[in-house]
């Protein structure tokens, strides 16, 4: 087939481009969310990965082919593979099932495609970026100092923050490096990997990241002052304490008001990762589980967990928006410009340069249901989970390992480690439903994140039944790869 021209190239974006080009896509997306929201099909093919990669392995496509094929492919061999995150029975991993309008305005965002590392590239969305991060600081408590940017996610949130923690620790860090013994940098046991995937990257060295012990899953405050005590007297520099607000195994949330005393008293820097549970300040039922929040330097929050925004959509906050000008200490001025307030660029703060105006996804979901509404689905959120904690307890094949305090529910069926984790393979692979698994106190458990306002009790009823109904199937054909087959445990 001979190379495509140039003006036959431009032809087909000109048609692309149309209303009658974007269609399809359009149509695609909005069958994926009626067909799930109708629960036709399964939540999960569970195809095996040998398959899918060889439906894929083919050479690199040369020519140009009719948008119709294309589409027709993206029907055929992709779509019914997802997972179906918008189906009711979708209660996985902490990924949401997108809140439509945001869905829809990434479509814009991609058409505009103005970046957000320098404002002569997004003058509108830049302000809009400020203003958003402007309402979550104000949400926080933070104050007229506050600034921040918007992230990929909580893992590049917490990292920007704790750079900042470095520059107010150790200012000639990001010029001369870490010279002399690293300072530490203190988490909770149940902190997210981001924390010592960022005492990687900087040079901390993870052995240099210390895990405070827990009780019912949250940082021990008590532990805390100890470990700082000693690490002063030590002649340990501390870099930060991190404290987290929804823990990822469990949604538990630290103490914060008893961790910033501490902290205080130690004169430590606070971060906080609310990547899951910051999304609490819009709610007046649970807003209550971040008392303190204001008395952290910084935060990680994520939209795109419990404001249930499609990926991607993170944020770092700071106090002092000073402090966090200095995390990335660099001067670009073949880019960026020094301008007053109202113009300046958000690249000098961010890790990211060419950046999408994510912001704009947020505004609109704001804009459309209100802080209000959000805090209301994600309160939905929450007294579903709650009503499945109050369902296994009563189930007496099922054992509850917690109360729950956001979206997020562990318990066991009562069996062996193996029995569990084959009963959630088996259960998954049935397309029925779909939920996560974790290791929790050196157990292997069954995890639940309701992230689905769609999710009803009736559905969680329904996920009860099925992993019983899959357990029972299991002890009959005593088939548990590794396990002894012991179902119920005495
Ligand atoms: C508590 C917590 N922090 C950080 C992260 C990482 O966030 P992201 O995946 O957006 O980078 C997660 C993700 O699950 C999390 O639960």
């Amino acid at each position: 087939m001979p190379a495509p021209t140039l003006p036959d190239l431009l032809a087909a974006l000109a048609a692309d481009a149309t209303v009658e080009g974007g269609a399809p896509f359009l149509h695609l997306a909005a069958d994926h969310f009626a067909r799930t929201a109708a629960e036709a099909g399964p939540v999960s093919a569970g195809r095996p990965a040998r398959e899918l990669a060889a439906r894929f392995d083919e050479p690199l496509p040369q020519g140009i082919r009719p948008l119709g094929a294309v589409v027709d492919r993206l029907a055929r061999d992709v779509l019914p593979d997802v997972n179906r995150l918008s189906h009711p029975m979708y209660l996985g991993h902490q990924v949401s099932a997108p809140l439509p309008v945001a869905v829809w305005s990434d479509l814009v965002i991609s058409a505009v495609n103005n970046s957000q590392a320098v404002r002569e590239m997004s003058p509108v969305t830049t302000p809009i970026e400020r203003r958003l991060i402007a309402w979550m600081a104000e949400l926080a408590g933070f104050g007229a100092g506050a600034g921040g940017t918007l992230t990929s996610g909580g893992t590049e949130a917490t990292l920007t923050a704790l750079l900042a923690a470095r520059a107010a620790l150790r200012p000639g860090a990001w010029q001369d490096g870490l010279t002399g013994p690293p300072p530490v940098l203190v988490a909770g046991e149940h902190a997210h990997y981001a924390v010592s995937r960022a005492a990687g990257v900087m040079g901390i060295g993870a052995a240099h990241c210390l895990a405070v012990p827990s009780r019912d899953h949250r940082m021990d405050p008590g532990a805390l002052e100890t470990m700082l005590t000693g690490l002063r007297r030590e002649g340990r520099e501390i870099l930060a304490v991190v404290a987290t607000a929804g823990c990822t195994a469990t949604g538990a949330f630290d103490d914060l008001e008893a961790i910033a005393t501490v902290c205080e008293r130690a004169g430590a820097w606070l971060h906080v990762d609310g990547a899951h549970g910051a999304s609490a300040l819009l709610s007046d039922a649970h807003r209550h589980r971040v008392r303190g929040i204001a008395r952290a330097q910084s935060l990680a929050w994520d939209p795109h967990k419990m404001m249930l925004l499609p990926l991607a959509a993170g944020a770092v906050l700071v106090r002092d928006v000073e402090a966090l000008g200095r995390a990335y200490a660099q001067r670009a001025p073949y880019l960026f410009h020094e301008a007053d307030e109202a113009d300046t660029d958000l690249g000098p703060v961010s890790f990211q340069c060419s950046r999408r105006a994510d912001a704009l996804k947020v505004w609109v979901a704001l804009q459309r249901y209100g802080a209000d509404g959000i805090g209301v689905l994600h309160d939905h959120l929450c007294a579903l989970t709650s009503a499945l904690h109050d369902r296994v307890a009563a189930r007496s094949a099922f054992e509850v390992l917690h109360r729950p305090e956001s979206n997020i529910l562990c318990f066991r069926y009562r069996a062996d480690d193996a029995f569990n984790a084959s009963l959630r393979a088996r259960y998954n692979r049935s397309g029925h439903g779909w939920i996560t698994a974790t290791a929790l106190d050196g157990r292997r458990v069954l995890r639940v994140t309701v992230m689905n306002p769609r999710t009803t009790e009736a559905h969680l009823d329904r996920l009860l039944d099925g992993l019983e109904a899959e357990a029972h199937r299991m002890v009959a054909g005593r088939d548990v790869a590794g396990s002894s087959g012991r179902a119920l445990e005495s």
